[in-house]
């Protein structure tokens, strides 16, 4: 079975993005001597799915970020929205979470990052999400993008660890899902 996993920062009031989608309030910076861990994460999945949201934003930021295989979920793109230059590096399917998994593990995909507030919640809705680390960010923007939305029902985490940052003021906390 395919694994799916969480690594993502959110403001302190739970917004992974502004409305507009602005990222202005993450660091813009890596402090010396604060490692979130990022780096080793991704090197511990086979590849990427990602929302159209995420996906539309990645592409603001000029060069392509991920060493790893990208899938795109969206009912709304087509393949020849893919940059000439992604070709080979990003697909755009239009399968359930449940769906995308499964063709994934045919493909010999163990463990997946799990990227975007929609298709989080929805894969957490589909009991996809193996755990979650979050790193909170100490700032407030009142409003945006939410990380979590509306669940089922509950949703119980055991909380695996918790790191401080003290110079940058972050504070990761990694969870199992049940
Ligand atoms: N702070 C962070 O660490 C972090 C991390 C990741 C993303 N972000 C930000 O979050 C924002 C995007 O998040 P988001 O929640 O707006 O969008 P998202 O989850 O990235 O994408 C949502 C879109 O994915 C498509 N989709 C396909 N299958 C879906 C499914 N089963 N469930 C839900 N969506 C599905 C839909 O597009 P169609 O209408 O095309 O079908 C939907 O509108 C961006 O601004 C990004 O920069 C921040």
């Amino acid at each position: 079975m395919t694994t799916g996993h969480v690594f993502i920062a959110t403001s302190l009031d739970g917004f992974i993005a502004r409305k507009d989608h602005a990222l202005d309030w993450l660091p813009q910076e890596k402090i010396e001597g604060e490692d979130s861990g990022y780096e080793a994460f991704l090197s511990s999945v086979d590849g990427l799915i990602m929302g159209r949201g995420t996906f539309e934003k990645i592409l603001t930021f000029g060069d392509w970020p991920y060493p790893k295989p990208v899938i795109v979920l969206s009912k709304t793109l087509r393949q020849d929205a893919i940059p000439d230059e992604l070709e080979g590096k990003v697909r755009i399917f239009q399968l359930s979470p449940r769906e995308i998994m499964k063709t994934l593990a045919k493909e010999g995909w163990t463990r997946v990052y799990v990227d975007g507030g929609q298709i989080v919640q929805s894969f957490l809705k589909e009991g996809l999400i193996d755990d979650i680390v979050v790193t909170l960010i100490p700032i407030l923007i009142g409003e945006g993008i939410r990380l979590f939305g509306k669940t089922d029902g509950d949703v119980n985490l055991k909380l695996i660890a918790s790191q401080a940052f003290p110079s940058s003021g972050m504070v990761q906390n990694h969870y199992k899902v049940f």
